[in-house]
């Protein structure tokens, strides 16, 4: 069986424990708040995310902070970029009474877990990481302490919460493996504190930008969630697409038509080989009009929602303050629970004062 053959298996076996047993699960997931969030973050996780709460599965939502200074000097716009995230994971449906939405920097407990983790892998284990050996050529800068840690503190994301089901991309699954290795050594060395957490990996496909690269902002390639219709139209218009009017779907050769067919069908449950089959011989200029289409009438709903959200500032602040909070009670919680472990408890009172 091959590694993809592999990893569908075992996902169609993970969400089957899922549907028989949802309160087994807590989920911890997140990203980083570099920018909006586009349909590559929605069809990737955000749609995931919102089905395992419906299916009644706990589930934190990081936004990763601290993680945005692994490859650039300043966190830039992070406020409003945290800001904007939340009005897409309300709009999209996910409830705060039921996901827990926080910040790395609000949680100084979570951090603090990063100094005992740290003592459980090995610089050789650090510099292995295939991931970050990627995200370092792509900064083009040197490697920093925050960029070789990273995934150690992302362990420390996944556990303070003693998270065990952990949706990501396949770009992450190396993070995950270090946080099983870490929950895994701690409880050797300490006794059993933390799960082994899973990694859930989407099965539905990388979704690419207009130019048929992975869709990501640094790329300029991306649909906002938020856009406008407008917008949403000129991002498409910059397409390179090619001046064959038969329409097919040939991700190597077309790859700016592949993309938007690609994008129309998951905006519309169709495939993209049925969409170029209906186009026909209609050209390029039909593909971008079906896309722009099917990208404006898929969002029309959300996008409503996130303006109706964004009229009321407070209510952003008050998901993130309500998030905030349970995460500290719950960091606090774990780790004395890890200090008392490793023998730095000095009272009989827990060491952090905790509010009310
Ligand atoms: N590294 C993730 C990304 O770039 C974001 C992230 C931070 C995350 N902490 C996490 C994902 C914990 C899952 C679990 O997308």
């Amino acid at each position: 069986m091959d590694t993809f053959t592999a990893t569908q298996h075992r996902m169609h076996d993970l969400d089957a424990r899922i549907r028989a047993r949802p309160d087994r699960f807590r989920v911890l997931t997140g990203e980083r708040p570099t920018g909006r969030l586009h349909l590559g973050h929605y069809f990737g996780t955000i749609a995931e995310r919102v089905a395992l709460q419906g299916r009644g599965v706990e589930t934190f939502l990081v936004l990763a902070d601290y993680q945005v200074i692994t490859d650039r000097d300043t966190a830039g716009d992070v406020a409003s970029n945290v800001h904007e995230a939340v009005l897409d994971y309300l709009a999209a449906g996910l409830d705060p009474a039921a996901t827990t939405v926080f910040t790395h920097s609000s949680v100084p407990a979570l951090n603090q877990l990063l100094l005992p983790f740290l003592s459980l892998v090995t610089e050789a284990e650090l510099h292995r990481n295939p991931t970050v050996k990627a995200e370092l050529q792509a900064s083009g800068r040197t490697l920093s302490g925050l960029m070789l840690t990273y995934p150690v503190h992302q362990a420390a994301d996944i556990l303070f919460c003693k998270g065990n089901l952990v949706p990501v991309g396949k770009d992450n699954l190396p993070h995950v493996e270090m946080t099983r290795t870490i929950a895994r050594r701690f409880n050797d060395r300490f006794g059993e504190v933390f799960p082994e957490p899973e990694p859930l990996v989407t099965t539905s496909p990388e979704v690419p930008g207009v130019d048929g690269r992975k869709m990501s902002k640094s790329y300029g390639n991306a649909i906002a969630l938020g856009m406008t219709e407008d917008e949403t139209a000129a991002v498409v218009r910059r397409a390179r697409t090619d001046s064959d009017r038969h329409i097919t779907f040939d991700p190597e050769r077309r790859p700016g038509i592949a993309a938007l067919l690609t994008t129309a069908a998951l905006c519309t449950g169709t495939t993209p080989e049925e969409l170029a089959d209906e186009i026909g011989s209609a050209g390029a200029a039909a593909v971008k009009r079906v896309a722009v289409e099917a990208v404006n009438e898929r969002f029309a709903a959300h996008r409503r929602r996130r303006a109706e959200l964004a009229r009321d500032p407070s209510v952003v602040a008050e998901v993130l303050a309500a998030g905030n909070r349970r995460a500290n009670e719950i960091a606090e919680m774990t780790l004395d629970e890890v200090r008392s472990r490793m023998g730095m408890r000095y009272t009989d009172q827990p060491i952090t004062p905790r509010g009310d």
